[in-house]
């Protein structure tokens, strides 16, 4: 098939290009820089998604059997500095990207996020209350909402958890930001008692390309790994897989209580139920021993790991 990806350049975009590749599909993906050049994609269009003009005529040029987005502000604290921007693209887009969909008869898959939840009442499910505690939070909630009532007969929208696996310049991912703070010299100060339950992009884009495949399944659904963990015990877990001394790579371990005003907008448990996704799908959710198995050293830091 023939699908549309908006965020081609970005975590999850770049990893649904490889795995619609490995799958058969053609995939045209817009990226903003026009030089980077992404694996997987068939052809690569340059230009501001805030465009709604070019999006347009981008898709009525195009025509694809599927839309999916993966353009966002995915940082919750890009969120808060540049909120004029971040509602452009966390939900102006969405929505004119359903309001699309719908009048071209088009699949959409959309991607929001589990912190539309506030984090006092794990595990959660696809009906749980959302109570987002922070601006990236409503702006997905938001666009979750304006995505269904504009394009309800075509449209899935997918909360993913925290990400993990290996990016396009080795700096978004979870372990990649601590091998960032580590090779700078820098103490991540992880809580003890904020859960999250994370997988790779890789198996989100899997299970991304499942849902273009499977236009029957509709509506918000969840995916993550099969494991709640708090933060301070993900970065001890990716220090032992790579080996590395408490000595190179220090953490310090706080409470929720040690940050009351961070915390207040940080949800503490984001504990996700994946039915009825997990029981759907061909893709399982992995452990997170199986997502350590696949990280490498992340390229910026090669030099810095060696000399551990
Ligand atoms: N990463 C996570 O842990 C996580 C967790 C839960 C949910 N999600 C959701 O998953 C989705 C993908 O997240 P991600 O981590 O892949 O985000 P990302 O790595 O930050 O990628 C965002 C993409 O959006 C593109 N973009 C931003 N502004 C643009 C514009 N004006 N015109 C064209 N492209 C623009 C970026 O291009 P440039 O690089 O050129 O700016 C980039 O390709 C988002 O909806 C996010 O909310 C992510």
């Amino acid at each position: 098939m023939k699908i549309f990806l908006t965020g081609a350049s970005g975590f999850v975009g770049a990893a649904f290009a490889e795995a619609a590749h490995r799958r058969g599909h053609r995939v045209i993906g817009v990226v903003r820089q026009a030089p980077l050049s992404v694996p997987g994609l068939a052809q690569q269009l340059s230009f501001d998604l805030t465009d709604s003009a070019a999006l347009t005529s981008a898709l009525f040029e195009h025509f694809p059997d599927t839309i999916v987005n993966c353009a966002a502000v995915a940082e919750p604290a890009q969120c808060e500095t540049d909120p004029v921007r971040s509602e452009a693209l966390n939900v102006a887009l969405p929505t004119q990207l359903a309001r699309l969909a719908n009048h071209l008869s088009t699949r959409l898959v959309h991607l929001s996020t589990e912190q539309v939840f506030d984090g006092t009442a794990a595990p959660y499910a696809v009906d749980s209350r959302p109570n987002p505690v922070n601006l990236y939070g409503r702006q997905k909630l938001l666009s979750e909402r304006a995505v269904h009532a504009a394009a309800s007969a075509f449209a899935v929208t997918v909360r993913p958890p925290l990400l993990t696996g290996n990016s396009l310049a080795g700096r978004r991912s979870l372990h990649e930001r601590l091998f960032a703070d580590w090779a700078a010299g820098k103490t991540p100060r992880l809580y003890r008692d904020e859960i999250r339950q994370p997988c790779t992009a890789g198996s989100l884009a899997e299970v991304l390309v499942e849902l273009c495949e499977r236009t029957a399944v509709r509506g918000v659904v969840h995916w993550a790994g099969t494991e709640p963990l708090a933060r301070d015990e993900l970065a001890r877990r990716i220090r032992a897989h790579f080996k590395l001394s408490e000595k190179s790579a220090p953490i310090v371990v706080i409470a929720r209580a040690d940050t009351p005003a961070e915390s207040a907008t940080r949800p503490a448990n984001l504990t996700l139920d994946l039915q009825p996704l997990a029981g759907l799908l061909k893709t399982q959710p992995e452990s997170f021993e199986a997502q350590l198995d696949q990280f490498v050293v992340p390229p910026p830091f090669r030099e810095w790991y060696h000399a551990q």
